[in-house]
């Protein structure tokens, strides 16, 4: 798997979204950090919304997030051993508790108050780790999605990557609300025909959500073969997805076999989740999971394989997409013209760029 430690930003804010070279995301939300098990009692450097993040767990497990410059010559604490809940910065030994507080200063008895670091709300959720990067007054974990709850629920067969991707995490997101580039994108890896129209697309309570039915169609091989159906067998499908916040968006296959046999599944059912987090303007850390309540003896390694080849492509087609506006010298000329199956992806997008706007202004 890609190390996401290697995702760092552009070293100039050189990059752009193909809306313009500003920053596009908002602070106060929750972004996925890592994986739960990538971090450890060693700890950890994520960049997060241009901002070095050190991440770690105390002796008893707990998670902590420090600003990764420490204030007396800027070494990266990272780099630096845990010792019971505190970080101590490898190059001179200053211990940092996990409020972001100087609590030992080796060489003196006393630690001046005034020496800190920025500490970071963070919270294990349904396998992932979350880091809150605005006010830390409004870090409230209930607005991570409880819609995710299968993540954790055994029932959940759950395979999970990281990619990194060297776009804005905007066009990562808008590519997941406009599935009709399956016929085109993913024609050869995926197969998954019928994506022809507009999706139907409903707006409500900061979230975007699109769906397209599709009744009594031929059941592609990718959802038949791990429910153990004949691919091409006549099913009804629906197929959803929603943006559930600037970090996560997640897309259901829900299928419905009305003539299933004996020992087959009548309903059965898929779920795809994006959790995309702003490294900078120009690139994005990418976790992605999948979730499939059956499948017996259940392949995770054919799962992730075929997630790896049409996240892939999709990476491939957001990268060369942001080349292409980051190329002009007239970026303000390079107008893009939408169509009607664009519209969860504007709708998405609108809802983000509002948040940004609203924190601008208050
Ligand atoms: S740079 Fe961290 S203790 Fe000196
Ligand atoms: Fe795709």
């Amino acid at each position: 798997m890609d190390d996401p430690a290697q995702t760092k930003p552009d070293p100039v804010r050189a990059g752009t979204s193909t809306t313009g070279p500003d920053r596009n995301w908002p602070l106060n939300s929750w972004w996925v950090a890592a994986h739960a098990s990538e971090v450890t009692e060693k700890p950890i450097l994520r960049w997060i919304a241009e901002m070095p993040i050190a991440f770690y767990r105390t002796a008893e497990g707990t998670l902590a997030a420090l600003h990764n410059r420490c204030p007396h010559r800027f070494a990266p604490l990272h780099k630096g051993d845990v010792e019971g809940d505190n970080l101590v910065c490898p190059y001179h030994g200053f211990q940092f508790a996990p409020s972001g507080q100087c609590v030992n200063v080796p060489t003196q008895e006393k630690t001046p108050a005034a020496i800190r670091v920025r500490s970071y709300p963070v919270v294990e959720r349904y396998g992932f780790v979350w880091v809150w990067t605005g006010e830390v007054e409004r870090a409230d974990p209930d607005l991570i999605p409880a819609d995710l709850a299968y993540l954790s629920d055994p029932a959940w067969h759950v395979v999970w990557g990281y990619l990194p991707v060297s776009g804005n995490f905007m066009q990562m997101k808008e590519n997941v609300l406009d599935l009709t580039h399956f016929a085109f994108l993913h024609k050869n890896s995926a197969q998954i025909t019928g994506w022809d129209r507009p999706p139907a697309v409903e707006v409500a309570n900061g979230r975007v959500t699109f769906r397209q039915l599709f009744d009594m169609q031929p059941l592609p091989a990718i959802y038949a073969v791990p429910a153990g159906k004949a691919p091409g067998k006549l099913v009804n499908r629906d197929n959803w997805g929603t943006q559930l916040s600037p970090g996560a968006h997640h897309g259901a296959v829900d299928m419905h076999d009305p003539d299933p046999g004996p020992d087959g599944l009548e309903r059965f059912a898929l779920r795809i989740i994006h959790l995309t987090t702003p490294v900078s303007i120009g690139k994005t850390h990418y976790y992605w999971a999948m979730a499939r309540d059956h499948g017996q003896p259940f392949d995770f390694a054919a799962m992730r394989a075929q997630a790896s080849v049409i996240f892939g492509e999709d990476i491939e087609i957001v990268e060369a997409s942001q080349e292409m506006a980051r190329c002009t010298a007239d970026h303000d000329k390079a107008v893009e013209f939408s169509v009607a199956a664009d519209r969860a992806a504007i709708e998405g997008r609108r809802l983000v760029q509002a948040m940004v706007r609203n924190e601008a202004a208050e």
